[in-house]
């Protein structure tokens, strides 16, 4: 492919220019962190994987009607996006208790939540995402009342979407995390579904063993990562097509 201005790099994907203004091509690397545990490791296969699972959920998005940057596939690695002015929140919602959820309010593991709950975190890195009001949102003009309206009907939606498909498999989803972006149709401005949605932004557990099978088994067992997102994909019917198998000479009666 010719040479590409790189826009940003951040730790699990590469954003470059697109072939056409708008859009962007983005790079899923194989490049895990862990904000927690300051764990850092490279696991073999997980940029495809999720290249393909982000490709899987936005489609299925995009289909009933929440709109999402997505726009193609490009290769095992990159897919076209469409170019969004990203909201600097990390709009997280919790069916189950886990995580810093757990913790911050001395809630069990795995306990259900009356309701989804949809929380706000600022978007940055240096200071851990740190929870926020939409007294700090409106505040500091992060958006606005009608944004924020949206922001949560465009959450719930993917809420449900995601619960079910999840669910069909044999997968809880016990949470996740989603950014959105603003984007212009002529004078008209709304809000999509941007970044990516993979095992890198939600919490799976196998609904019958409680196996994990998101970025906490990394936390755990760096090893044992590609296993669980190659499980989720397996379920899914998403397996990257890479060992094609050979077609075998078939006879017709
Ligand atoms: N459609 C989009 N338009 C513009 N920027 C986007 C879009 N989707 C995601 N991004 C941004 O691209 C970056 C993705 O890189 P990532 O490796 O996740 O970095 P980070 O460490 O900043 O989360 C994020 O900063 C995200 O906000
Ligand atoms: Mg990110």
């Amino acid at each position: 492919m010719a040479r590409r201005t790189k826009i940003y790099e951040g730790n699990a994907k590469i954003l470059y220019e697109g072939p056409e203004p708008g859009t962007i091509v983005q790079y899923f690397k194989d490049d895990t962190a862990s904000i927690g545990s300051g764990k850092q490791a490279v696991i073999e296969g997980k940029g495809v994987l999720n290249n393909r699972l982000s490709e899987f959920f936005m489609t299925g998005l995009n289909s009933i009607g929440v709109p999402t940057h997505f726009i193609k596939r490009l290769n095992m690695r990159e897919q076209l996006i469409r170019q969004a002015e990203i909201v600097p929140l990390e709009i997280v919602v919790r069916n189950y208790a886990a995580g810093s959820f757990s913790k911050r309010l001395g809630i069990e593991e795995s306990m259900q939540l009356p309701r989804p709950i949809v929380e706000y975190h600022y978007k940055n890195n240096e200071l851990g995402n740190p929870l926020v009001t939409e007294e700090h949102i409106a505040a500091f003009g992060w958006a606005g009342q009608q944004d924020m309206e949206d922001i949560l009907s465009l959450s719930l939606r993917v809420n449900d979407f995601m619960s079910g498909v999840m669910m069909a498999v044999g997968i809880r989803l016990l949470d996740f995390k989603i950014e959105v972006g603003r984007v212009y149709d002529g004078d008209f401005q709304r809000l999509i579904i941007a970044d990516e949605i993979s095992p890198d932004s939600c919490r799976l557990w196998d609904m019958e063993t409680g196996q994990k099978l998101d970025k906490d088994v990394f936390r755990r067992d760096p090893g044992a990562l590609a296993d669980a997102y190659t499980e989720v994909a397996r379920r899914l019917g998403v397996m990257p097509k890479t060992s094609t198998p050979m077609m075998k000479p078939t006879l017709i009666n």
